[in-house]
């Protein structure tokens, strides 16, 4: 699920909890019942009581560390030359970045949205086009050249201090990276 998909989650299940809520303030006791003292009622979240649900949006650098988390998974699935799940990965990581675009446009009166679409349609398209050809040079020398642009644009936005590289090692082990079928 992208982060945009698990924001609107996150948000419909506010407001169906709010909703929830509104009907149990709201009921009427039954019209059988015997008067007794009132249970402690309960009280509706701040944000329903003001008529609108927050919404979540995750910070710039909680988007970058899933960006991290399919970087990493992107690389052990394309050297597997499970090109399938690289595409996936890809995919996924397209979609953050696309996410990106959305929430955060503007870093510190950066163009982060242009800057990321420069990313988007050189290095990711470049990684595309090697993956659907299932070309093991060619995947490995556009994630070489993935990791020059992210760093480039840590250091366009003086975060020149978050360095990316090859992985070493899977973030994960519980995920198998080879093809199955
Ligand atoms: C268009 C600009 C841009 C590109 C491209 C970009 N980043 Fe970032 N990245 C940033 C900015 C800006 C920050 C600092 C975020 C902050 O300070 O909240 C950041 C921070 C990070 C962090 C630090 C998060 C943390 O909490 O440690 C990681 C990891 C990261 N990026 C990974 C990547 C990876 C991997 C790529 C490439 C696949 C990439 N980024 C591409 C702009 C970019």
């Amino acid at each position: 699920m992208s982060l945009r998909s698990f924001s609107i989650a996150v948000a419909v299940a506010v407001v169906s909890i709010s909703a929830a809520f509104g009907q149990i303030v709201a009921q009427p006791p039954a019209a059988s019942a015997p008067p007794v003292s009132a249970p402690p009622a309960l009280a509706p979240p701040a944000a329903a009581a003001a008529g609108k649900a927050k919404v979540y949006v995750p910070g710039l650098e909680q988007f970058m560390n899933a960006i991290l988390m399919e970087h990493n998974k992107l690389w052990f699935a394309g050297r597997a030359r499970n090109w399938e799940l690289a595409a996936y990965e890809l995919g996924e990581m397209k979609e953050i970045m696309g996410d990106v675009q959305d929430f955060v446009p503007v870093f510190k009166n950066l163009p982060l949205a242009d800057m990321l679409d420069a990313v988007i349609v050189k290095e990711i398209a470049d990684l595309e086009k090697a993956i659907a050809a299932k070309d093991g040079k060619a995947f490995v020398a556009g994630y070489d050249r993935l990791n020059a642009a992210c760093n480039a644009c840590h250091q366009g936005t003086e975060n020149g201090f978050v360095v990316i590289k090859r992985p070493s090692a899977p973030a994960f082990t519980n995920q198998d990276y080879r093809p199955h079928r």
